[in-house]
């Protein structure tokens, strides 16, 4: 993947902003994959098994599954059709104006930076895990937010820092790195489900369904299949990414459809076998860990597992970060493009060919956010972020249909508008799953927003003229 980088060949490799298109459908497929699997499945999946879902946590994750299938249905036909650059901001752009556009930009930026800051928290557990097995375990206080008792998370705030080095001097994921990587974690979770498999007790999956469907923590939490379902829904989260990679792609209108609904169908598939084997090894109480898939292996006394396949996690969040990350400075990018932020985010560093502003300021608050709040609450906060964008997506489908009903769309909707509107729905459903305070914490984002952009944006903008 070359990213930021426009110089060589000829102009044709080139999509009109410069950036080169080099992806092919299988590269945009393992984007995907990248940027997908990560600490929804290795970690969130224990924390939704014991406090909100019991081995009921493949049932979560079904739900999830289907109002990301109906929301990647709708991505896919926008990409196909719209194109451009910035994810779903590009598209509710075309369907909806500026102001819903920005909004949903806002909202990405919520979505890649938090999701960014919670999966370091993930990799800072699998980290933590592998120092201690090696005798150099760090103290407590030093690997964990201050609400669970702790400091802070340094090595959550440092691998976002080492991550925010690497990608201003210009080292990017290659492809080729991107796809080794999706190997290594293909194959740690292979690892996981070739053990678990001789090693299941049937007992653990009784009772099923503690929590039931819905209900309500004596916390005053919500729990249940469908609670879960709004937590692991996280693990889903990334398959947008394979969007905001439009403009590098060699033929968009029809790999970008194909690399979303692949990657999304593989991951699905393997979330359900692995959640389902993970509460049939270990007692779902045992699993509100910081590495649980690991602490399973271990709990049965297979060490040399539980040791590899922390290694390959930490591997593999390494790829969930850096795709993650190179989302949310493409979104600013795009968004100070369209002069909807200040052109300061726009600039290209003539040496290193990278928005190193961008890169850096986004870095420092990252390391922040992923050093003093715990993983639960940020995953909360970029499912409800996430969920609202992909709700207008879906709308965004149906009112493109009509406004622009002769626009050319590759890859259609069958039986539209029916699944937009289950996903309009069932993304809207999952998000009344979600906390109140999770629910305080985005109005308060989107508020900020709102400021930001009757303050500044509505007079800087370059897209207002042209869209008419
Ligand atoms: N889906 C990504 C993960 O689970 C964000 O880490």
């Amino acid at each position: 993947m070359q990213i930021f980088r426009t110089k060589t060949t000829t102009p044709d490799d080139f999509s009109e902003t410069g950036l080169k298109k080099c992806l092919s459908a299988f590269d945009l497929t393992f984007l995907g994959i990248g940027a997908i699997i990560g600490t929804g499945i290795f970690v969130l999946t224990g924390i939704a098994a014991a406090t909100q879902a019991g081995p009921a946590v493949v049932l979560s994750f079904i739900v999830a599954g289907f109002a990301c299938a109906f929301a990647a249905l709708a991505y896919s036909e926008l990409a196909s059709a719209v194109g451009g650059c910035g994810s779903a901001y590009g598209y509710s752009y075309a369907a909806f104006g500026e102001l819903v556009a920005w909004m949903i930009g806002w909202d990405l930026i919520l979505e890649y930076g938090v999701a960014t800051a919670a999966v370091a928290n993930g990799w800072s557990g699998y980290f933590n895990n592998a120092l201690t097995a090696i005798g150099f375990g760090l103290p407590e206080a030093l690997t964990k937010a201050p609400s669970l008792g702790g400091i802070v998370n340094l090595p959550a705030a440092g691998i976002v820092l080492i991550l925010m080095v690497l990608l201003a001097i210009g080292v990017r994921q290659s492809t080729k790195i991107n796809t080794a990587m999706v190997f290594v974690k293909l194959l740690t979770i292979a690892v996981f489900i070739g053990v678990a498999l001789f090693n299941i007790n049937p007992e653990n999956w009784n009772p099923f369904m503690p929590f039931g469907w819905s209900g309500t923590s004596p916390e005053g939490k919500p729990v249940g299949v469908f609670a879960g379902a709004a937590m692991v829904f996280f693990a889903y989260v990334g398959f947008d990414a394979v969007s905001t990679a439009t403009e590098e792609a060699k033929n968009p209108q029809r790999d970008v459809p194909i690399g979303i609904i692949t990657s999304l169908v593989i991951c699905t598939l393997i979330y359900i076998v692995v959640s389902g084997l993970l509460t049939g090894i270990v007692p779902y109480t045992e699993l509100n860990v910081p590495s649980p898939v690991a602490h399973s292996l271990h709990l049965l006394g297979i060490n040399w597992a539980s040791a590899l396949v922390a290694t390959g996690v930490i591997a593999g969040l390494t790829t969930v970060m850096l795709v993650l990350y190179y989302g949310l400075t493409r979104v600013i990018f795009a968004m100070s493009r369209d002069g909807l932020l200040s052109p300061f985010f726009a600039r290209v560093n003539t040496k290193t060919h990278t928005p190193v502003r961008v890169i850096i300021l986004c870095g420092l608050v990252i390391a922040t956010i992923a050093g003093f709040i715990p993983l639960g609450e940020l995953a909360e906060l970029v499912n409800i972020g996430t969920l609202a964008a992909f709700v207008l997506v879906c709308l965004g489908v149906i009112v493109l249909r009509v406004t622009q009903p002769l626009l050319h769309r590759p890859f259609k909707n069958p039986l539209n508008p029916f699944f937009p509107l289950l996903g309009a729905f069932s993304c809207g459903a999952l998000m009344a799953f979600l906390p109140a305070t999770t629910w305080l914490r985005f109005t308060v984002w989107l508020v900020i927003g709102l400021i930001v952009y009757f303050a500044y944006s509505i007079r800087h903008s370059k897209l207002a003229g042209k869209s008419e």
